[in-house]
């Protein structure tokens, strides 16, 4: 134990984390302590000065060229073109050729659900869960296609109990478990403004996820890539857990990804108003790419082409397909990071919880869609609105439960 204090001693020391130690010298419990200085050595603290370094620097586009980028609007395909797509991916998807991931890692905390997202009742009058309405899906996609599609499940160390615990609860909502496999992201620590690590109100150091683009090392090192393969899976789609009009199953997206000849695809939808919270996709130096809400200037998101229409207006909605080849190869990327500002609760100096107002830490969070700039092309599909995105994300007004609600509603009335 001396030995394993000295090391940790040195380590924080050289790396001006030393506050870490007045934790440590608080708590009584050996065990505890143990646990705590292990925790210490599994950080790897080069990259938390990295990342904090990074944290000085703004989103900067002057460097690289932003264009436009070229989409296939699903509702303009004549008739034959149609029929050619579906017929190549509703092949695909017969052979047992595509599988499903649900990134599930996030905590939603501005919806204000206590709980894992999916596990939110939407508020219908069967009183469905996310989850349930996505099994459904896939239920459905049994019945059409007569296969069972195998589905993933990324969760985070935060919810990764609950999550699998509510599937059981349920039954699996009536697919078959042995279809469906859960795996953990990763995670990074926050860091206060002043670079420090914080500990949270369990003692522990406090870590969060480290955001979706972790997924494809996460499938590596978990085994999903290889269980994919076994299973002779070469397309995946990948789609965040917060859209209950997900259409995860679809031959015109596999179709037209064969058809290109790409190894990744996306849905898009025309962008609602020029500063909807979405991501748009365009071409960064000559690479498929996506800015998101968050980096895009308020310049750019209001910039119009010679017909009036927004120049960056295709939403990226978290709804794409990935060759398995492409997931492999991004696997042994790292993705850069993003940084968030969020207000995060902390034990201080003195041993006091503090829970903050006002945002007081950064949050390091890789994005999926930095993977496209890694592949030469990217096959966009323009979907309606109304047929595919209901995000549930805010407690209330937009994108909330009732709006998504009432797309659902909508959409399933017309069936
Ligand atoms: C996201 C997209 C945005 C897109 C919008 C469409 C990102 C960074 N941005 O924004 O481009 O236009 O959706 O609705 O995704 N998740 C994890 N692990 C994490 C973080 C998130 O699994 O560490 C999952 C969440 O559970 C959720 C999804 O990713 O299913 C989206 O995450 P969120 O942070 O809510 O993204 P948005 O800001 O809504």
């Amino acid at each position: 134990m001396d030995e394993k204090l000295e090391q940790v001693k040195q380590t924080l020391a050289k790396y001006g984390q030393e506050q870490l130690l007045d934790e440590y010298n608080r708590l009584t419990d050996e065990n505890q302590k143990h646990d705590f200085l292990d925790s210490i050595l599994t950080i790897d603290f080069n990259q938390v000065k990295t990342l904090y370094e990074k944290s000085k620097e703004k989103p900067n586009f002057a460097d690289s060229k932003i264009e436009p980028i070229e989409y296939v609007d699903k509702s303009k395909l004549t008739k034959e073109e149609y029929d050619e797509l579906n017929k190549i991916g509703t092949e695909q998807i017969k052979k047992g050729k595509l599988a499903v991931v649900t990134m599930a890692g996030g905590q939603g905390t501005r919806l204000g659900h206590t709980g894992p997202k999916g596990t939110f009742d939407l508020g219908l009058d069967t009183h469905k869960s996310i989850f349930e309405i996505l099994t459904d899906v896939l239920i459905k996609a049994k019945q059409d296609f007569d296969v069972e599609i195998p589905w993933y499940i990324m969760t985070s160390e935060e919810n990764n109990k609950q999550t699998v615990d509510f599937f059981e609860n349920h039954n699996y909502f009536g697919y078959p478990k042995k279809n469906v496999t859960f795996f953990k992201q990763g995670k990074l620590p926050m860091i206060s403004t002043d670079g420090k690590v914080l500990i949270d109100e369990n003692h522990k150091i406090k870590q969060a996820a480290d955001g979706h683009g972790g997924i494809f090392n996460s499938m590596l090192k978990e085994g999903i890539v290889y269980d994919m393969k076994a299973r002779g899976i070469e397309w995946v789609f990948i789609g965040g857990v917060d859209n209950v009009l997900v259409k995860p199953v679809d031959p015109i997206l596999v179709g037209l990804s064969v058809k290109k000849n790409v190894l990744a695809a996306g849905k898009s939808l025309v962008k609602a108003n020029p500063h909807e919270k979405v991501g748009v996709f365009c071409k960064r130096n000559g690479r498929p790419s996506v800015i998101e809400y968050s980096e895009i200037t308020p310049e750019m998101a209001e910039e119009t082409d010679e017909n009036g229409e927004l120049k960056y207006g295709e939403s990226h909605i978290l709804c794409n397909l990935f060759n398995i080849k492409a997931v492999e190869k991004v696997s042994q990327k790292a993705l850069p990071y993003h940084i968030a500002f969020k207000k995060a609760k902390y034990i201080d100096k003195d041993g006091n919880v503090v829970k903050p107002e006002t945002p007081n830490a950064y949050k390091f969070e890789a994005f999926l869609f930095d993977a496209f700039e890694s592949l030469d092309n990217l096959a966009i599909l323009r979907v309606k609105r109304e047929e595919e995105f209901a995000p549930v994300k805010n407690a209330e007004g937009v994108d909330s439960p009732e709006t998504a609600r009432k797309l659902y509603l909508d959409f399933h009335s017309k069936k």
